[in-house]
């Protein structure tokens, strides 16, 4: 800086240098770096203005938080400050220190984006389904011929009350691995290992209703909940819209916009639809800690059940990519005036299949055509009927100009 000075001095330049600007980085989340930062740079300023430059902007950059998950602390996720406390250790720091050196007060400027920016835009998207779900209500009746294990695994499953669901749970445990171990050395039927299991998740399912009415989860039955959990699909991708919660383990607070009036009764970790198994969200906000589950309602086909992810509107459209060629998804700006009325501005239609094929230098004709001339040689070697063929590659058609994920 001292010799960028010395460079304007001598081309008489000096009066050009009105403006000192730095910037910590972003997100910030204690407040201590924050006004670390304005004291150094305060006085940097005041120095400068003291040796005769005329700078009158001092920028203070970005950096200031996001309190994503609510907790106000200096979490990852969070910020241990509010905006009103920023500004005010911003003037006063200044201020002092402007006194304290007899230099006049510049005018602050600020560059801070994701503060500005994270609250304006929400992802909303359905559930598709409810994947790996446990079969809780399959019945098991047991004909007397069935391996022991299973009678035993049924006992366990009977027998589990508040009192004994550690010890159930050990059975459980115990009983399950006997009837994998029988059942890999061929001593199980199929149908009995099917039985087995079924009670395992049965007994699984009884001591987890136990455990809902403790204070605290016992340590060694947290994998148990991890395990009944379940697994919802939803129509999106981690990739394309939420980044940051796969690449930096960013927490965005996520919820059910359907049924609020009712308790939502499952526990669920979110599965995207791309291919890609790290396409899920298996870590939410929390007040003390980061949960593993999201409470949700159970899911009916019949039903429209959607999610919003909130705070996305800092970085994510942009650092959202199309992994998987999943593209943008469809936007719709919505105003909301003071009485808290809304009303939608515009729609943007979100990115086609083809569209997002082009950015990989494939074209709609060139796929269309290489189809074709497939269909054509399987009509030839008579494998395809003509009429099979034409709505082969009108189905092909039709999807290209189609949305990249599922429409009803
Ligand atoms: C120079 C500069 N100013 C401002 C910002 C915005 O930062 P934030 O979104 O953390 O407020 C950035 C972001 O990296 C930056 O590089």
């Amino acid at each position: 800086m001292l010799a960028a000075i010395e460079i304007l001095k001598a081309k008489r330049m000096l009066d050009c240098l009105v403006m000192l600007h730095f910037h910590i980085g972003s997100q910030i989340t204690d407040i201590r770096k924050i006004k670390d930062a304005i004291r150094e740079a305060g006085r940097v300023y005041a120095k400068l203005s003291r040796s005769g430059v005329e700078v009158r902007y001092l920028n203070l950059g970005g950096g200031l938080g996001v309190d994503y998950d609510g907790s106000k602390t200096s979490f990852d996720s969070s910020m241990n400050y509010t905006v009103q406390e920023y500004a005010n250790d911003v003037v006063y720091n200044i201020k002092t220190i402007c006194e304290d050196e007899k230099v006049p007060v510049p005018t602050l400027v600020t560059e801070s984006g994701r503060a500005v920016t994270a609250y304006h835009s929400v992802l909303v998207s359905n559930v598709l389904d409810v994947a790996d779900k446990i079969e809780q209500d399959k019945t098991v009746t047991l004909s007397g011929d069935e391996n022991h294990v299973v009678r035993e695994l049924y006992d366990v499953y009977k027998g589990v009350t508040a009192k004994n669901m550690r010890e159930s749970y050990h059975d459980a445990l115990q009983y399950k691995e006997e009837l994998f171990t029988l059942f890999n050395l061929g001593y199980v039927s199929l149908e009995d290992r099917s039985k087995g299991e079924i009670l395992f998740w049965d007994a699984c399912d009884r001591i987890r209703r136990h455990l809902k009415n403790l204070k605290e989860i016992p340590e060694e039955f947290e994998d148990l909940e991890r395990q009944l959990s379940d697994k919802y699909v939803v129509n999106f991708s981690v990739f394309q819209s939420v980044p940051d919660s796969w690449a930096i383990d960013q927490l965005f607070p996520i919820l059910p916009i359907h049924r609020l009036r009712e308790k939502p009764g499952e526990i669920a970790t979110l599965a995207d639809i791309t291919c890609d198994s790290d396409g899920k969200i298996e870590k939410f906000i929390d007040l003390r800690d980061i949960k593993e589950f999201l409470p949700l309602h159970s899911f009916k086909r019949s039903q429209p059940y959607y999610l919003a992810f909130c705070l996305v509107g800092a970085y994510q459209d942009v650092l959202g990519d199309l992994h998987n060629l999943f593209g943008e998804a469809h936007e719709v700006l919505v105003a909301v005036d003071e009485e808290n009325r809304t009303r939608i501005l515009d729609l943007l239609p979100g990115e086609t299949c083809e569209r997002v094929l082009s950015y990989m230098n494939y074209e709609r004709a060139e796929i269309l055509e290489g189809i074709w001339k497939q269909l054509r040689k399987a009509v030839d070697k008579d494998k395809v009927r003509e009429a099979e063929a034409k709505s082969i590659a009108k189905d092909f058609e039709v999807a290209l100009s189609h949305y990249t994920y599922l429409e009803e």
